[in-house]
């Protein structure tokens, strides 16, 4: 596996490969890669040998610094696991490479930022939205792969791509679950085991709550209990729990198309996010 710092480098490499008439692929991570990111990985890798990794701790997507200087970095780890996979290239910039002095664009995405994630953690999708966005340009990859369980995040990422007429296609692929349901994400690693305990109450009340809406439950209802069983369960707060629709995270109050029920909760210190597919039973 090649290791480059610039985007002059990985424009070289990238050229290279599309003369040769392949297709490349991107899986933007922030590093601490575990099997969730692998997974996008694989599925990359099944699209296309000429895959990039990119790792850079976004600070402009953190909301406060002890969130940013607390995000694991382990380079040599995440690099040992991407040669395991067989990933030919990793793309590794620095801060002053990503945003040199001078630095004054943002990209921001109305709608589908606000509300959800977006009303607890003001900025995070600027962030997010404007660093995606120099990543796809500067990889100039023609596929890019993201999880689902950022499920907000990958909405805001589609839009983008569609609204600034970016010429590469963005797969969404399935969250990875530990085997008591908890979704990965690099933030459990934070968990105490009181706390660990605790996490799978989250994918396990959504289930339970997504299951219940889709034979009828009223929706209201199912979204006040989900929330008392969060915090019955040992959850410090609730963010959010809400049933949006799947294809452009309205807000539904009642289950007349595809949706997903999404939430956020915090356990001490550690915010986890999780969410699930709720379908209308046929008619
Ligand atoms: O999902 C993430 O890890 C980050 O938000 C991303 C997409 C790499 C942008 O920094």
């Amino acid at each position: 596996m090649q290791t480059v710092s610039t985007v002059a480098d990985l424009r070289r490499i990238v050229a290279g490969w599309h003369r040769a008439g392949e297709r490349v692929a991107v899986v933007p991570t922030m590093g601490a890669l575990h099997e969730g990111h692998l997974s996008l990985v694989r599925a990359a890798l099944a699209r296309t040998p000429r895959v990039v990794v990119t790792l850079f701790v976004n600070p402009t997507q953190f909301n406060s610094a002890t969130d940013l200087s607390a995000y694991p970095r382990t380079l040599e780890a995440d690099a040992a696991k991407l040669v395991g996979l067989g990933v030919p290239l990793l793309y590794a910039p620095g801060e002053a490479e990503m945003y040199p002095d001078g630095f004054a664009t943002t990209v921001t995405v109305g709608g589908v930022s606000e509300g959800l994630c977006g009303a607890f953690r003001p900025g995070h999708f600027a962030g997010v939205a404007t660093v995606v966005t120099k990543l796809l340009t500067q990889t100039q990859a023609d596929i890019a792969f993201f999880g689902e369980k950022d499920c907000q995040q990958l909405h805001v990422i589609r839009r983008l791509v569609a609204d600034l007429d970016l010429p590469v296609e963005i797969v969404g692929c399935p969250i990875v679950r530990e085997a008591d349901g908890l979704a990965l994400s690099s933030r459990n690693a934070h968990l105490s085991a009181a706390e660990r305990a605790v996490a799978p109450h989250l994918a396990a009340t959504l289930l339970a709550a997504a299951e219940r809406i889709a034979q009828g439950a009223a929706v209201d209802a199912e979204l006040a209990a989900g929330r008392s069983a969060l915090l019955a369960a040992g959850f410090a707060d609730v963010d959010y729990l809400e049933l949006r629709a799947a294809d452009n995270l309205q807000a539904l109050d009642r289950l007349d198309r595809p949706a997903r029920l999404l939430a956020a909760a915090w356990l001490g210190q550690t915010r986890l996010i999780d969410n699930v597919p709720v379908m209308p039973k046929a008619a």
